[in-house]
């Protein structure tokens, strides 16, 4: 059976009587910023960190992940060695976690303590490779995500221990100034492995890559300013991975799901900027007609929308094929095995962190 002459309606029904047909053997998780078909026939959606610990719970022998690679990659170390990841659309990567390699991060942190007499612990945003996720497993260190990572870099710098934080350089700088770190001690480290001048570097406490996302990026304070004078009544909410200049103008920041729970909870009528990824905030104004929703600027994510019914289809037909013997899994999704083991480390220890009481 080839898809090529389906429409989207029928699409999501193949994918609707296949979820039936494979009962609990199948799980689809999606990223909230996939499109909302997508999101309508999936078994969760959320934040990253709602989709690590709901993967890390499913029993699932087959799980399609719709979200970008990074996703699918950080599901695979959580699996377990009966589950098999699949990836709708490989080429569905992430700018962000590609600033940065395990190597890379390896030598920054070589770097860093040769000038710094505290100790340095490296902390990666989820939106990163196995790579960069085992190696800090191997150093002591965690895995955070944007709704969980003032937390975990208090619990390490509680510790007396400095943190090596990548690859995102604005949810590290908008943490460093909700946690009320000196500025001197929050320190930028370029990407050709140099330090910021004027710091203090022997007593810094967060070292923070020069990572970002292109779409968060794209956000800046005149754009801000402009929706604050055009609706005044508005409150304006944005995802930490914008611009710390761009957080303080704003009413509020969150992870997706945080944004996602805050527009659910808010009254009728009231009125909302969002500063994040425009399918998303479509998503929320298409769900929330009883309160008025604008995207802070366009600014969808190319990667995402990768991932569509056609993709997710063909890889949920791949898996009906493979049990029935007639195929092979389409796009499974591998991790090195010599990361697996650090990387789940560096995962689980976000975890215990977050749901410690
Ligand atoms: P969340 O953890 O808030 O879902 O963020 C993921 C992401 O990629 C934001 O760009
Ligand atoms: Fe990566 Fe940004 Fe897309 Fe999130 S929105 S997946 S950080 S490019």
């Amino acid at each position: 059976m080839s898809f090529e002459n389906y429409t989207d309606e029928m699409l999501k029904q193949y994918i609707i009587e296949a979820k039936k047909r494979l009962g609990s053997r199948l799980a689809i998780p999606a990223h909230h910023y996939i499109n909302k078909d997508l999101v309508e026939i999936a078994d969760f959606a959320g934040d990253s960190y709602k989709l690590a610990v709901d993967v890390s719970r499913s029993s699932a022998e087959f799980i399609v992940f719709c979200g970008v690679r990074f996703m699918a990659d950080g599901a695979k170390v959580l699996a377990g060695e009966n589950q098999h990841i699949l990836h709708p659309e490989p080429a569905a990567g992430c700018p962000m976690a590609e600033m940065i390699d395990e190597e890379t991060a390896e030598k920054a942190v070589e770097m860093i303590g040769k000038v710094c007499d505290r100790e340095i612990i490296p902390l990666v945003y989820m939106n990163s490779y196995a790579d960069s996720k085992s190696f800090c497993g191997r150093k002591g260190g965690a895995v955070c995500t944007s709704s969980n990572a003032e937390k975990i870099v208090r619990y390490y710098l509680d510790r007396g221990q400095s943190l090596f934080f990548f690859p995102d350089y604005h949810l590290g700088h908008n943490v460093a100034q909700q946690i009320g770190i000196d500025d001197s001690l929050v320190v930028k480290v370029g990407r050709n492995l140099t330090l910021e001048d004027g710091k203090n570097l022997k007593e810094g406490k967060m070292f923070l890559w020069d990572g970002f996302c292109p779409i968060h990026q794209e956000f800046d304070d005149e754009d801000v300013l402009l929706m604050r004078k055009n609706y005044p009544d508005a409150k304006i909410i944005v995802h930490p991975e914008s611009r710390k200049s761009v957080v303080n103008l704003s009413d509020m920041s969150g992870s997706t799901q945080q944004i996602y729970n805050r527009i659910a909870e808010s009254a009728e009528g009231s009125v909302w900027v969002i500063g994040t990824e425009t399918t998303f905030v479509k998503r929320i104004a298409d769900t929330f007609t009883d309160k008025k929703v604008l995207p802070l600027k366009t600014s969808p994510c190319k990667n995402m929308v990768k991932l569509t019914l056609r993709n997710t289809a063909e890889s949920v037909k791949s898996v009906e094929d493979y049990i029935a013997g007639t195929g092979s899994l389409k796009n499974e999704v591998f991790v090195d095995k010599n990361l697996v083991e650090n990387a789940k480390l560096a995962l689980q220890k976000m975890i215990d962190i977050v749901e410690a009481p």
